[in-house]
């Protein structure tokens, strides 16, 4: 026999009789509790403890090693702190966290470890996998290639996403961010893709409302809520991006598409700090540890557009995270615009505007979106992002009350009726055909004869006027290249005629 095979087979047997080593009673690790408190515990007496060690208690709850000292370690409890004290026992698993996924957990509401929070029966898993696991290999990974519509046109039209990438949406408290990630999961309701909600520290009645709004607009039995509210175990909250991040990477892994959103990391962050900090780990900056880069790297980078020979599947995240009074450039949203491949600013000032999805177009931007972009809009979009930009700069001048030409004037209200069409109520996902046709409008003038305040209705009954009067236009696609001259044509002579109707409405 070949000395490999040998040595391999000897390793095999030493592996079994370590088996059998592990299960015999009366070896196992027992540890006790030294201290305990708001949501962490430190143990002594279980030096063999690997890092992200599930342990178990006495009393049946789980804790999660995250520090490993010399003498003690620090572990975070995964549930209520109900029964554990000062010489609790505590055993050591040798197991990672792990979370059931499967078909079972879509359209329902569980915690981190799968515990059913919507009133229903434990669901049905397939499987089970580690919360925490390496992300894709470079070689397992393939381009990003396929557009993820959103369905709120200054995003698909402006900063488009890709499926696989990984998007930051960022702003004040209150300015939409939750909002344009629900439109981005309702949106979903016309494709296959899967959509996991993970809220970490947010107010019931917002993740309420999240739910509810899927379930009136959204394919919510393709949707998935993973919640760790505020008052639950920080250890569980903590956990919450992670679980999340397994359950869709199971469906990625067999080829299909996900979406996570994370709302929010700055919440995942706080809990992450109040943790270590009790564990009496060394703070670093804005007195965060120092591994808290790392902590939300990891995870991020677990988004991927899966290879063929992997499937093919991809999961997309979209992390959300909260800035105070605009401060982009304090610790972890930079930390998180370096990590992530572009992000969405949500300006609070537009908001307060009304203008609404509040998208600051000039902060924004997707780094990998862009080569996935629906072509046909692709062609339209370009120039629409400059006339844009031009107009904000001119509008900003002209504020101090200066005397226009009227030249200026006349860009000046074009460039009105382009913000006028970024702006879009909730729940109001715009199709394709859709986008297509309102830039279209704006660019061919069609809206510079229409009031600004018809632009609404113009957007509003746009869907079935264009099924009416130009049933191509609603069938455009992702693969379709460009308008072709006649559809252009005719897609002209359809929205001249809506704006007419609307125009005679009025007079
Ligand atoms: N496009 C929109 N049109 C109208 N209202 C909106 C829009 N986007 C957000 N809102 C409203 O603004 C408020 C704050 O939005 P939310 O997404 O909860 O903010 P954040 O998550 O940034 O704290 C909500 O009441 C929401 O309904
Ligand atoms: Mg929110």
């Amino acid at each position: 026999m070949p000395l490999a095979d040998e040595l391999r087979a000897w390793i095999g047997r030493a592996d079994s009789r370590l088996d059998g080593l592990a299960a015999a009673p009366g070896l196992e690790r027992i540890g006790r509790v030294l201290r305990v408190g708001d949501g962490v515990a430190t143990v002594g007496g279980l030096p063999e403890t690997r890092l992200d060690e599930l342990l178990v208690f006495e009393t049946g709850s789980f804790g999660l090693a995250i520090d490993l000292g010399e003498e003690e370690i620090g572990c975070i409890l995964l549930g209520e702190a109900d029964g554990i004290a000062a010489g609790t026992a505590v055993r050591g698993t040798g197991e990672v966290a792990r979370t059931p996924v499967g078909h079972g957990l879509l359209g329902r509401v569980v915690d981190a470890v799968g515990t059913p929070l919507d009133g229903g029966p434990a669901p049905a898993a397939e499987a089970s996998l580690p919360v925490e696991r390496p992300a894709p290999a470079i070689v397992d990974r393939a381009l990003v290639q396929r557009p993820l519509a959103t369905g709120l046109l200054v995003i698909d039209a402006m900063i488009p996403l890709g499926r696989g990438q990984r998007e930051l949406i960022v702003g004040d408290r209150g300015t939409g961010k939750t909002a344009v990630a629900v439109d981005t999961i309702i949106n979903q309701r016309d494709t296959e893709v899967i959509c996991i909600y993970a809220a970490i520290g947010q107010k019931s009645s917002s993740v309420n409302n999240v739910i509810d709004a899927v379930r009136r607009f959204g394919a919510f039995e393709r949707c998935l809520f993973v919640i760790g509210g505020p008052d639950t175990a920080p250890g569980l909250q903590w956990l919450t991006p992670y679980a999340a991040c397994s359950m869709g990477e199971y469906f990625a892994e067999q080829g299909k598409d996900v979406l996570l959103v994370i709302d929010d990391l700055t919440k995942h962050a706080a809990v992450y700090r109040q943790l270590s900090l009790l564990l009496r780990r060394p703070p670093g900056r804005e007195a965060y540890p120092g591994d808290i880069f790392y902590i939300h790297s990891r995870l991020l980078e677990r988004a991927a557009k899966l290879s063929p020979e992997k499937g093919g599947g991809s999961l997309t995240a979209l992390p959300i995270a909260e800035t105070q009074s605009g401060n982009i450039s304090a610790y972890v949203p930079t930390n998180l615009i370096s990590i992530t491949d572009g992000q969405i600013y949500l300006d609070p000032r537009l908001f307060y505007e009304d203008q609404k999805p509040a998208v600051n177009v000039g902060l924004s931007v997707s780094r990998v979106g862009g080569k996935t972009q629906a072509p046909v809009l692709k062609g339209l979009a370009e120039s629409l992002r400059l006339d844009y930009q031009q107009f904000l700069e001119l509008e900003v001048f002209t504020r101090f009350g200066t005397m226009v030409d009227e030249r200026t004037r006349k860009t000046i209200d074009h460039g009105r009726r382009i913000r006028a069409i970024l702006a879009q109520p909730q729940f109001t996902p715009l199709s394709l055909g859709e986008q297509v046709a309102l830039v279209v409008a704006v660019k061919d003038g069609i809206l510079d004869g229409l009031p600004l305040d018809r632009v609404e209705p113009f957007r509003a009954g746009l869907a079935a006027w264009l099924s009416a009067h130009c049933p191509e236009a609603m069938r455009l696609g992702e693969a379709d290249h460009t308008l072709s001259e006649a559809l252009h044509r005719r897609l002209v002579e359809a929205l001249t005629g809506l704006a007419g109707s609307l125009a005679e409405r009025d007079g």
